[in-house]
């Protein structure tokens, strides 16, 4: 039942695109090495974890985002109908640039050149198995792994990953008891704040820029978090140990 409405949906979608013409941009076909020509997979695979993956969940790219739809799930089942690459990256482009209006997912989320390599990139990969391999594998750089944060002079510092993967980069970090700042450097464009569980300590939600908070640790352990829904359970956690 679902399958059904789903696909009526992209119907529309893409009756809609043909009207307002923008098939038309996707005269370009697959070569041998899965690269699309007049399409930039490696900027559409940056493009779609910065601006995409917080919704989306889809393997190839490692977004675990879980407000919208998982598109490995929902283009597989179109792969199987064999819609190809082709018909499903016309319906990625006229999805970023006609989403439901009364759904969160905002228009022209990526324009120009930009969606093309986008919708290129998702209808390569979505609802593979398998993983990116060359100049895709490195596409984007690995989240997570930074060296333990440190609070230095009563300043703790956990910056969100600037790639808008959904994780900390320091997924570890020390503090002493008393008063702390805390701040939050985010670079990705994606909702983030940081929350010390079993305290008063949360900065506010940012997209950009910096989010402060500021109270007092006592010795312990402490879980960190992104309160904003599906980010913890995509990964943004991390452990504070203050002695
Ligand atoms: C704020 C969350 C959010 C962001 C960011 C977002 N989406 Fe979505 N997306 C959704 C939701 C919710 C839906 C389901 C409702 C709808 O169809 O509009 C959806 C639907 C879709 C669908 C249709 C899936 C189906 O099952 O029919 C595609 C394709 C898609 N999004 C691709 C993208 C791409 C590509 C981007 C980045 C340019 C993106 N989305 C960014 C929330 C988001």
């Amino acid at each position: 039942m679902i399958e059904q409405r789903r696909n009526l949906r992209w119907r529309g979608a893409l009756s809609l695109a043909l009207a307002a013409g923008v098939v038309v941009a996707f005269a370009g076909c697959t070569n041998d090495s899965g690269s699309v020509d007049s399409a930039n997979l490696v900027n559409g695979k940056q493009l779609f974890v910065q601006k995409c993956g917080a919704c989306h969940v889809m393997a190839r790219a490692g977004s675990k985002g879980v407000s919208g739809p998982n598109l490995d799930e929902a283009f597989s089942s179109a792969r199987q109908e064999n819609w190809g690459d082709e018909g499903i990256r016309g319906v990625v482009y006229g999805q970023i640039l006609y989403p439901n209006k009364n759904a969160p997912m905002p228009a022209n989320l990526v324009t120009g050149q930009d969606a093309t390599d986008v919708a290129a990139y998702v209808s390569t990969v979505a609802g593979k198995p398998g993983k990116d391999v060359g100049l895709l594998a490195s596409a984007v750089a690995p989240a997570g792994g930074g060296k333990p944060a440190v609070a230095k002079n009563g300043l703790l510092s956990i910056s969100a990953d600037p790639n808008g993967q959904l994780l900390y980069v320091e997924s570890t970090a020390t503090a002493t008891p008393g008063p702390i700042k805390l701040e939050m450097p985010n670079k990705s464009g994606v909702p983030h704040n940081v929350v010390i569980e079993d305290t008063p300590i949360q900065t506010p939600v940012i997209k950009n820029g910096v989010a402060k908070a500021a109270g007092t640790l006592k010795a312990g352990k402490f879980v960190y978090f992104c309160s904003v829904p599906g980010h913890r359970e995509a990964g943004m956690v991390g452990e504070l140990t203050v002695r």
